[in-house]
């Protein structure tokens, strides 16, 4: 992992990616996120590198017991979805300082009104922005760097952060422009796949979250199986039968999300989904669904129990992971300074 440090276009091909250890896990996350962690992982073009971030975590409040244990969850949910320390750096933001010297660089290197135009901002900040903290304002800040710091090439993440990835590309081309380098990449989004938008069970035009107040509108990846067919079996859908094809999802919403889930869970298309349950009832659909979520995810939330009742182990592998991503990261950060000015850098 000993890297010289590059200033020029031709950077190690290598992926990052975070998840924010703020409550649990849900489906949307493992589809939109995690699954895709792991192909890239497996597909062995690409460096690796994820990070559970928890300075993120705490742009809004986190109970700090909480906070250490939905760490060591995300960690555990990391490595039981497939993510292995031995080909991957696996480690959490706060134990690699250059995240957060870095993102201070970022600050003074994007601007109010970018910032302000983040439409994560808006929504969680609301009507009280006043009161939110100024970390949630430059949080996107804080992840150019967490990108940035590791030259990171491609970033997989789920569509929400699409908006935050190309702030992610301005502030590397303002630093190269402002300073007359071409020291940072131009990272690419990686949004692809059937499922990089899982939506609510409850109401098929808003996001799957963790933070909606619903427990019925996601799946999370503790739920036990009969939680997991309960949610399905309750999900909202419509009263048509399925189409045979992915155009006529389109006014479907919660028709779409279904098969999209599908589509991801069993690493089919759409439209190969659609050519075998074409013209099929959801009452036939849910279940199919249902047993093909309990395959996929209860290994998964079984694994995560075991790992976790060896926190020592995940301490171990998260300092390590630390370890790795500094070796990177620092030399990266010493030729930022040197770029901006810093006497002793
Ligand atoms: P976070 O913690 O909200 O979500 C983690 C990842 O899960 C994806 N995701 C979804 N994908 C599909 N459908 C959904 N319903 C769904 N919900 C969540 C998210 O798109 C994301 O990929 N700001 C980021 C964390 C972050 C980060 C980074 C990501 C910090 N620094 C650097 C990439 C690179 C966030 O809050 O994700």
């Amino acid at each position: 992992m000993n890297e010289a440090v590059q200033t020029s276009s031709t950077f190690t091909p290598r992926v990052f990616s975070g998840i924010q250890p703020s409550g649990g896990l849900t489906l949307g996350n493992y589809l939109g996120a995690m699954k895709r962690f792991v192909d890239m992982q497996e597909a062995g073009t690409h460096e690796t590198v994820f990070c559970m971030v928890d300075l993120h975590a705490i742009t809004v409040w986190q109970d700090p017991a909480k906070l250490q244990r939905a760490t060591r969850e995300l960690c555990a949910g990391f490595i039981a979805a497939g993510i292995d320390p031995k080909k991957s750096i696996l480690f959490n933001q706060s134990a690699a300082p250059e995240h957060a010297q870095l993102a201070w660089i970022f600050n003074c290197v994007a601007r109010m009104g970018w910032m302000q135009r983040m439409t994560q901002w808006k929504d969680k900040a609301g009507k009280n922005s006043q009161n939110a903290s100024l970390g949630l304002f430059a949080y996107p800040a804080l992840m150019a760097a967490d990108i940035l710091i590791y030259h990171a090439t491609h970033v997989p993440v789920g569509e929400d952060q699409k908006q935050h990835l190309e702030l992610t590309r301005d502030v590397a081309t303002k630093f190269n422009h402002d300073y007359g380098v071409d020291f940072f990449p131009i990272t690419e989004p990686v949004i692809e796949g059937a499922a990089t938008r899982v939506m609510s069970f409850r109401d098929g035009t808003k996001k799957m979250s963790k933070s909606d107040p619903s427990d019925a509108s996601r799946i999370n990846m503790t739920d036990d199986a009969d939680t997991i067919a309960k949610k399905i079996r309750k999900a909202k859908t419509d009263p048509e039968a399925l189409p045979s094809e992915a155009k006529g999802l389109e006014e479907r919403p919660e028709a779409r999300n279904l098969v999209n889930i599908y589509a991801g869970l069993s690493g089919l298309t759409v439209d190969q989904v659609l050519a075998d349950v074409g013209g099929k009832q959801f009452s036939e659909f849910k279940p199919m669904l249902s047993d093909l979520a309990v395959s996929k995810l209860s290994p998964i939330s079984t694994e995560m129990a075991r790992l976790m009742e060896h926190q020592d182990e995940i301490d171990k592998i998260l300092a390590h992971g630390a370890g790795q991503a500094r070796e990177i990261a620092a030399p990266i950060l010493k030729k930022t300074y040197e770029i901006v000015g810093m006497v002793g850098a």
